[in-house]
C-alpha cells in the first residue's frame, strides 16, 4: 500500500512508519514542514495518490481535533478512502463508567491533549462520511517504548483491555503492529478500537 504518515517524526508516527516500511509498504513521511494537518487544502495536496493515511499528531490550540475535521474534508476530496487515527486512551471508560480523563488521578501533563483527542473522536463519530476511519486508543497510561512481541489483543469499544494482573499495557512495537494489521485487514471501520496484552 501507499501510506502517508502525518506526524511521522513523532514518537508514535515514527514507530508506525517503521513498521509499515518493514512490511514492504511505500511510506510518505510527513511533518509540519510538509503539511498543516489543520488545513484541509494542505492535507488534500499532501495525501493525494495514497491508499491510506495514518495520522499521529499533537499540538497547541486543538491541533488534534481541528486535524480530524480537516482530514474528514480532505481525504475524500483527494480520493483517499482509508484513515487510521492514532488516538488517545484518556477517553476510554473506567469500570465505574467515568472517562479516565475526567478522573482526578489522570496525569495533568497529558490532560490538554487527552481532551483534544476525545474531541477528535467525537468529530469522527458524528461525521457523515464515506471515508473509512478507525480510531485507535492505546491503554490510558501504559503505552511503553519497546519492541514488538507479535502477541496482543484488539477490541472495538470504549473500555480498555485488561491483562491477568489487572493492568492495561502495550509496547509501542506491538501498538504499531496492530495499526498495520488493522489497515491491511480492513478491520474496525467507523470504530474506535483499543489494543493491549
Ligand atoms: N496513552 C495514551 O493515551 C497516549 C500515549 C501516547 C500518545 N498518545 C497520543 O498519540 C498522539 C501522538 O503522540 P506522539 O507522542 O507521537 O506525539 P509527538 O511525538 O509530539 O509527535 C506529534 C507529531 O505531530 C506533528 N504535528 C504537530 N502539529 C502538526 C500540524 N499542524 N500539521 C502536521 N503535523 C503536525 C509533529 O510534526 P513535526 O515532526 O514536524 O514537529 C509531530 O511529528 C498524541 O495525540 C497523543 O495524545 C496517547
Amino acid at each position: 500500500m501507499r501510506i502517508a504518515v502525518i506526524g511521522a517524526a513523532g514518537n508514535l508516527g515514527n514507530v508506525v512508519a517503521h513498521e509499515a516500511r518493514t512490511r514492504g509498504h511505500e511510506v510518505t513521511a510527513l511533518g509540519r514542514a510538509d503539511v498543516d494537518v489543520t488545513d484541509a487544502a494542505s492535507v488534500k495536496e499532501s495525501v493525494a495518490g495514497h491508499d491510506a493515511v495514518v495520522v499521529a499528531i499533537k499540538g497547541p490550540e486543538q491541533t488534534v481535533s481541528r486535524g480530524a475535521q480537516a482530514l474528514l474534508e480532505a481525504l475524500p476530496a483527494a480520493g483517499v478512502d482509508r484513515l487510521v487515527f492514532l488516538g488517545g486512551g484518556g477517553s476510554l471508560l473506567t469500570p465505574s463508567g467515568q472517562r479516565f480523563v475526567d478522573s482526578p488521578a489522570f496525569p495533568p501533563q497529558y490532560l490538554e491533549t487527552a481532551m483534544d483527542q476525545a474531541a477528535a473522536l467525537d468529530i469522527l463519530r458524528t461525521s457523515q462520511t464515506d471515508l473509512v476511519w478507525s480510531y485507535v486508543s492505546p491503554p490510558p497510561v501504559h503505552l511503553i517504548p519497546g519492541d514488538k512481541t507479535g502477541t496482543y489483543r484488539t477490541e472495538a469499544g470504549d473500555t480498555p483491555l485488561i491483562d491477568a494482573g489487572g493492568e492495561s499495557r502495550i509496547s509501542t512495537g506491538d501498538y504499531a503492529s496492530a495499526v498495520l494489521d488493522v489497515m491491511e485487514q480492513d478491520l474496525f471501520p467507523q470504530q474506535r478500537f483499543t489494543v493491549a496484552y
